[in-house]
């Protein structure tokens, strides 16, 4: 036996989602309720923490093995596209190497995810940054991986 109050959240539940598939694709959507990849690996092999001009910031975490990516995760203090791209960004790297991930733009994150709306596309731009200064990283302390422990 459901309650009124049963009722009532279901229907705003239920309008709630037919307002976010007016907007986002139901793989955007999934993305945001399931995050892939989210968390942060101790030690990374490469790591950035980019801000963008919205003052969200995403961080970017690497494990590297032979020039392959074995392991990524990704953490934000931001919207729900740029969990989706953080998230999708992550699942498109996993297991790539480092010249296939360094490809990786802004548009592909958009196309995996089937779009964004307009005002969300610098969300997909920040998961690109990040990935990309991630793998910056880890090129650069590649060879002096003691320098790690001077990094600020
Ligand atoms: Fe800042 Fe989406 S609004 S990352």
């Amino acid at each position: 036996m459901t309650s009124a109050f049963d009722d009532s959240f279901k229907e705003l539940e239920q309008s709630v989602m037919e307002d976010m598939r007016r907007v986002y694709t139901e793989k955007t959507i999934d993305h945001f309720f399931n995050p892939r990849n989210l968390g942060q690996i101790q030690a990374p092999d490469g790591f950035a923490s980019v801000t963008g001009p919205c003052g969200d910031t995403m961080e970017i975490y690497l494990r590297v093995n032979n020039g392959r990516i074995i392991n990524v995760t990704f953490w934000t203090d931001g919207c729900g596209p740029s969990i989706a791209s953080g998230s999708t960004v992550t699942e498109m790297v996993r297991g790539k190497s480092l010249v296939e991930a360094k490809k990786i733009k802004q548009d592909d994150i958009l196309n995996a995810l089937g779009g964004l709306p307009e005002e969300s596309l610098h969300c997909a731009l920040l998961a690109a940054n990040t990935l990309r200064e991630a793998i910056r990283d880890y090129l650069a302390f590649k060879n002096e991986p003691w320098k790690r422990a001077y990094r600020r």
